[in-house]
């Protein structure tokens, strides 16, 4: 349980708050770049503040205030200029400053004017238009791992919910919610679909798998890590597990990542939770399908992007995939989750280190330093589950979409989907030949 004041303190964005302080220290993906091809001016609203992002005509991007200087009009409907952003009423010219350089019917000479709209340093990497809205001089943008991959393809998911941010980022420092969210929930859903066959729901279907994460429980573990936190499962024979184990799960990158999958796997994703402002989030499920060296991925120009529904036609909640599952219990804890009236169990443990993380990083900043994630020079390519046990890998099932396993998974709506299942489909066949090769044993398909 936390005190009102603490709810605030991490969860509020805005502006001059402490985690909106906080989150200004970051490069923010934003957008899908696509989207800028498809319609070069976005408006955009991200911690709190309303802007309006571009790209010009020569392929600048710039990401400013969304109001024009002059009388207010809305620069969403901007046209872009070969330099900057032209007001649509009275053509008054912005740059990537949010300077306004010209006002074409206002004579010459011109006085400068001493206003100036926002304008935030703005990025492209791997297909995602990341922004930085802090102090300058702004941190290198991080190459963490999936967006630089080499040997893979990729796809954007967006999600907008009605909910804050933490939320959704606490979901990640919840291993146990997989045995109901994505267990029973899961089964609950799809057995209420017409013509549903209990029969038809084939023992290896993700669900089962999932259903398994409930049982046999000893303890959760998680502790601090070089990027994030670490955090999984300790399982007891006794108490009715397949064996003493620790089952590692998906990797928390500070302040808002997530990693499911190993890099480099088959199918990984980066879940991304954007603060849009207080009471909404910007959802990215960043994915990206590797394959070993001699299996050939199709070449990408671009990383296209989708919006996996969350109704269907007649308003209903869409629950027979992951993503959808973990999205309607976010939001079902209300736009911001009342933590003062929480009443946290053992399965909570993750969930407290995650909170004291971000409380200690808030500190960080109101001391003057910076806060951990942030780098001078990032490295070429930065890997979130380095070191990390062999038991993160084990769900095998995201390497068989083409036997099924796609459905499960927001990227069936996802316009690569059929070159995924037709990627793993080859993968499969070329490890199948690489074990026959060498004489080893052939692992057991859906381990
Ligand atoms: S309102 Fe923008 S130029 Fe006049
Ligand atoms: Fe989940």
């Amino acid at each position: 349980m936390l005190s009102q004041e603490q709810n605030d303190r991490l969860t509020r964005v805005g502006p001059g708050t402490p985690c909106g302080e906080l989150m200004r220290r970051y490069w923010i993906p934003i957008r899908p770049y696509a989207q800028l091809l498809e319609n070069p001016v976005q408006k955009v609203r991200i911690l709190g503040e309303d802007l309006v992002l571009y790209k010009d005509n020569s392929g600048n991007l710039g990401l400013i205030g969304d109001r024009c200087l002059h009388r207010n009009v809305d620069l969403q409907y901007g046209i872009p200029d070969d330099c900057g952003l032209r007001c649509p009423y009275h053509g008054w010219l912005f740059n990537e400053t949010g300077k306004c350089v010209e006002r074409p019917m206002e004579g010459a000479p011109q006085a400068e004017i001493k206003q100036k709209l926002k304008g935030y340093p703005v990025r492209e990497l791997g297909g995602l238009v990341f922004a930085y809205m802090g102090p300058l001089p702004a941190p290198d943008l991080p190459r963490w791992d999936l967006f630089v991959w080499p040997n893979a393809m990729r796809q954007i998911g967006i999600t907008e919910l009605d909910c804050n941010w933490l939320q959704c980022q606490e979901n990640t420092g919840d291993p146990a919610h997989s045995a109901w969210a994505h267990g029973y929930l899961f089964e609950y859903a799809i057995s209420r679909q017409k013509g549903f066959d209990h029969h038809s729901a084939d023992q290896l279907h993700t669900l089962h798998q999932r259903k398994k994460v409930g049982v046999g429980i000893k303890e959760l573990y998680a502790e601090q890590s070089e990027y994030g936190f670490r955090k999984g499962i300790r399982y007891s024979k006794a108490l009715g597990a397949d064996e003493d184990k620790d089952q590692e799960h998906s990797a928390v990158v500070f302040p808002f990542y997530t990693q499911t999958g190993r890099s480099g796997a088959p199918r990984s994703e980066y879940q991304i939770r954007v603060p849009i402002d207080d009471t909404h989030t910007y959802h990215i499920c960043y994915q990206c399908y590797a394959a070993p060296e001699g299996v050939e991925v199709p070449k990408q120009d671009v990383v296209p992007y989708y919006v996996p529904p969350q109704y269907d036609a007649e308003g209903n909640a869409i629950l027979d995939y992951v993503l959808a599952q973990d999205a309607i219990v976010w939001v079902a804890q209300g736009p911001i989750a009342d933590r003062t009236t929480e009443l946290l169990g053992r399965t909570d443990i993750p969930i407290v280190v995650l909170r004291r993380q971000l409380d200690e990083q808030i500190t960080r900043v109101e001391q003057g330093l910076a806060p951990m994630n942030t780098f001078e020079k990032s490295p070429d390519m930065l890997h979130p589950t380095a070191g990390k046990p062999d038991s993160f890998h084990k769900h095998a099932f995201r390497k068989f979409y083409h036997k099924g396993f796609a459905n499960d998974d927001a990227d069936r709506y996802g316009p690569l989907i059929e070159e995924v299942k037709d990627l793993h489909r080859r993968i499969e066949e070329f490890q199948l030949k690489a074990q026959a090769g060498t004489g080893e044993a052939r692992a057991p398909e859906h381990a």
